[in-house]
């Protein structure tokens, strides 16, 4: 059988890097910007070379195809955004080792029973809406939310968008009908320490956890810091920091350990370190396995900010951002994926996801399963993020079958 050839995913991985490399170390290739159209360009090219012909959407989601029209496709992929200062694997992984199968399908491409598809989707990462390119895919975002949604930087995602050349308003039209798409198959990297610590080369993912962001605002009354005491503040930081350190407390106390609480960023006015806090704004993320776990610590969080704002005279306001719920993998393609394993010599782990994924969101209309490769020291959203070469190659080796497996099986 025709096989991966490992060397061409490590080139085109270190080639897409190049895309946004940040001066502080990592790549920030964020959804919609310069970078991000470059990488975009170049990943086009290298799907061209591969056979194959690509299109965009109204998302901005790549999606690039081999094999008949007109007939469902079996569909692999990821993303190409990262965050802030991210590492090279993270999503570029999934899209870059589907493309190494093109090649290796592109020779029978004229004898395919199904499509086969390669997409890189926009705006996983969620700098404007959290996994937007596949909410897109499967009609659930609205014209609405586009229209309101801001960047991390404060930048109307709307405008993003046209800048890219999409119209906001034609969201809708990323839809695609249940017809499309036969199966979707994700690799990607675990971005924690489980299959390190087990000395295991494939996890296989049993479901993906809900993953709930929100602002939180606390609006407290700028002041002079010599001059205004203690008691007589309205300190925006103050009302934060005690809410922070109070619902750590409680999710450490009263939920079960798969719970996670998240202040990743912090934007404080007027910002100086002669003035009481006057605004202070919190990205508050939170996730679980259980969707009521998610929902009570978002609240008993709401609950507490108030309470403890309320005491230093400090009003606070909640927005959500993105609320994307658990979902299970489909049991057909899991046991695709578990076969292929078999046939290979390979233990794998099957585990849950603790980080979000584009096949969560795909999973509400077709069949999804996911591959995961080791996270070496369990690193990710960090430059450090590194998979060894062995370990990259055996999972596009269990990627490729279990799609070749997919495009033939969903076909009888
Ligand atoms: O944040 C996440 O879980 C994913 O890496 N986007
Ligand atoms: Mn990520
Ligand atoms: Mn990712």
């Amino acid at each position: 059988m025709t096989d991966i050839v490992v060397a061409r995913i490590m080139d085109d991985l270190n080639a897409l890097a190049e895309f946004g490399t940040s001066p502080a170390g990592g790549v920030d290739r964020t959804t919609y910007s310069d970078s991000y159209r470059a990488a975009v360009e170049w990943l086009s090219a290298r799907c061209r070379d591969a056979g194959m012909r690509v299109r965009e959407d109204a998302a901005g989601n790549l999606i690039a195809r081999l094999g008949p029209e007109g007939q469902p496709a079996v569909v692999t992929g990821s993303h190409i955004d990262t965050v802030p200062g991210g590492g090279i694997y993270d999503g570029a992984l999934g899209v870059l080792a589907g493309v190494e199968c093109a090649r290796l399908l592109a020779g029978r491409a004229k004898s395919l029973p199904l499509g086969f598809e390669v997409i890189a989707f926009a705006d996983e990462e969620g700098a404007y809406i959290s996994l937007s390119g596949s909410r897109a895919m499967t009609g659930s975002l609205t014209a609405g939310e586009v229209e309101t949604a801001r960047g991390r930087d404060g930048a109307p995602l709307h405008e993003a968008m046209r800048g890219y050349g999409l119209d906001p308003m034609r969201i809708v039209d990323a839809e695609r009908s249940n017809a499309e798409i036969a199966a979707y198959v994700e690799l990607h990297i675990e971005q924690g320490p489980v299959l390190e610590a087990a000395g295991r080369d494939i996890g296989i993912v049993t479901d993906i956890v809900d993953l709930h962001a929100s602002e939180v605002l606390f609006r407290g009354e700028a002041n002079h810091a010599g001059t205004t005491p203690l008691h007589l503040r309205k300190d925006a930081m103050r009302a934060a920091a005690a809410t922070i350190t109070e619902c750590f407390a409680f999710i450490e106390r009263d939920f079960p350990p798969d719970a996670r609480l998240t202040y990743g960023d912090i934007a404080i006015s007027p910002g100086a370190s002669n003035v009481v806090p006057g605004d202070e704004r919190l990205a508050q993320e939170i996730r679980a396995i259980r969707k009521e776990d998610i929902e009570r610590a978002y609240e008993m969080a709401g609950a507490t900010a108030e309470r403890l704002a309320a005491a230093r005279e400090v009003e606070v306001t909640s927005n959500v951002r993105s609320f994307n719920t658990p979902v299970a993998m489909s049991d057909h393609v899991t046991a695709t994926i578990e076969d292929v394993c078999n046939d290979l010599g390979i233990e794998p782990v099957r585990m849950p996801s603790g980080a979000g994924h584009d096949a969560q969101i795909m999973a509400a209309r077709w069949n999804c399963g996911m591959i995961f490769v080791p996270s070496r020291g369990g690193i990710s959203h960090n430059s450090a993020e590194e998979t060894g070469v062995a370990e990259i190659e055996t999972g596009a080796r269990v990627l490729f079958r279990a799609l070749d497996g997919l495009l033939h099986q969903t076909a009888t």
